[in-house]
């Protein structure tokens, strides 16, 4: 019985995990420890601001994050601005076309907080506001997800490796270049490489070394696919809490209506 069972659990466990996202990834990925990994995990507030940064100075000028609205920088569990912040941070770094200016000619404005993040500029950079989610590290063994239970998915740590792995070499391939990296499937990118290490500065004299950098970023990028991601683990948690208090009354409830019946057969 306990044999089929565990089968049972092995082959619900390989359909579920292992089809759903496939990995995607060139070489190996390595695991990297972050603050919002496991059920009690949250996010790093001054790593996420770390990660903007860089985000904001680097990654901007291509891509976008067009579903996160910038007034979310306020919210609880996340990057922690001040509205006030959020309207600086929009107004130094950000224009949007509005179509209502001018008479209705359109004009660029100063964003503010009630905007989302602009759409990128390069119409092949991918916008990057789920990419955390659309991507997985791991995999395996055989394409059952096992890693992915222990590990997480690991799109963080795919977009570390990413952003890391680029090799130096480059190609031209019918008038565009690819740059070669080690963890894009396929090894070839139409992404230059980004991060030497020392791109951003920090007030607060955090390392700035090109793999911490992308860490943060990464960070950054899983606050974007899933700014809730700490209420949801309450609420798991919560209600894990409430089955097992259940489990135990059923329990308790379930020897109670039968203590007369077995006590019975006991004194046959
Ligand atoms: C010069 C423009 C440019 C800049 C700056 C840039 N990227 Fe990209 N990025 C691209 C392009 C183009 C692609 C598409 C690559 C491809 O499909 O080969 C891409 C793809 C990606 C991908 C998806 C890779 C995949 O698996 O499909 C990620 C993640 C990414 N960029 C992250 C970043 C981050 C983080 C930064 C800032 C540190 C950044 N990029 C800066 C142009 C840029």
């Amino acid at each position: 019985m306990i044999k089929k069972l565990t089968a049972t659990a092995a082959l619900a466990l390989a359909l579920t995990t292992g089809g759903a996202i496939a990995a995607v990834t060139g070489g190996p990925i390595e695991d990297e420890d972050f603050s919002f990994e496991g059920p009690f995990g949250t996010y790093d507030q001054n790593q996420l601001q770390r990660g903007l940064k860089i985000f904001t100075e680097v990654c901007a000028s291509c891509h976008g994050l067009k579903f996160v609205p910038l007034r979310s920088l306020a919210d609880e569990g996340g990057v922690g601005f001040t509205m006030d912040q959020v309207r600086a941070y929009a107004a130094e770094n950000f224009e949007v076309w509005d179509p209502d200016l001018e008479d209705g000619d359109g004009d660029f404005r100063a964003a503010k907080p009630t905007d989302p993040f602009p759409e990128g500029n390069d119409p092949n950079a991918p916008d990057l506001s789920l990419m955390a989610k659309a991507r997985a590290g791991f995999s395996g063994p055989a394409g059952t997800g096992i890693n992915q239970l222990v590990k997480g998915l690991g799109g963080t740590e795919y977009i570390t490796a990413f952003l890391t792995g680029f090799t130096g070499e480059e190609m031209e391939v019918a008038g565009s270049v690819l740059y070669a990296n080690k963890a894009f499937p396929g090894g070839w990118t139409a992404m230059p490489p980004q991060l030497y290490g020392e791109d951003v500065e920090f007030d607060d004299g955090s390392a700035n070394d090109a793999h911490s950098e992308a860490v943060d970023v990464a960070a950054f990028l899983m606050w974007t696919a899933e700014p809730k991601m700490m209420a949801r683990q309450q609420a798991g948690f919560v209600a894990v809490m409430l089955l097992t208090l259940l489990t135990v009354l059923l329990y308790l409830t379930n020897k109670k209506l039968w203590a007369p019946h077995k006590g019975k057969k006991l004194d046959l």
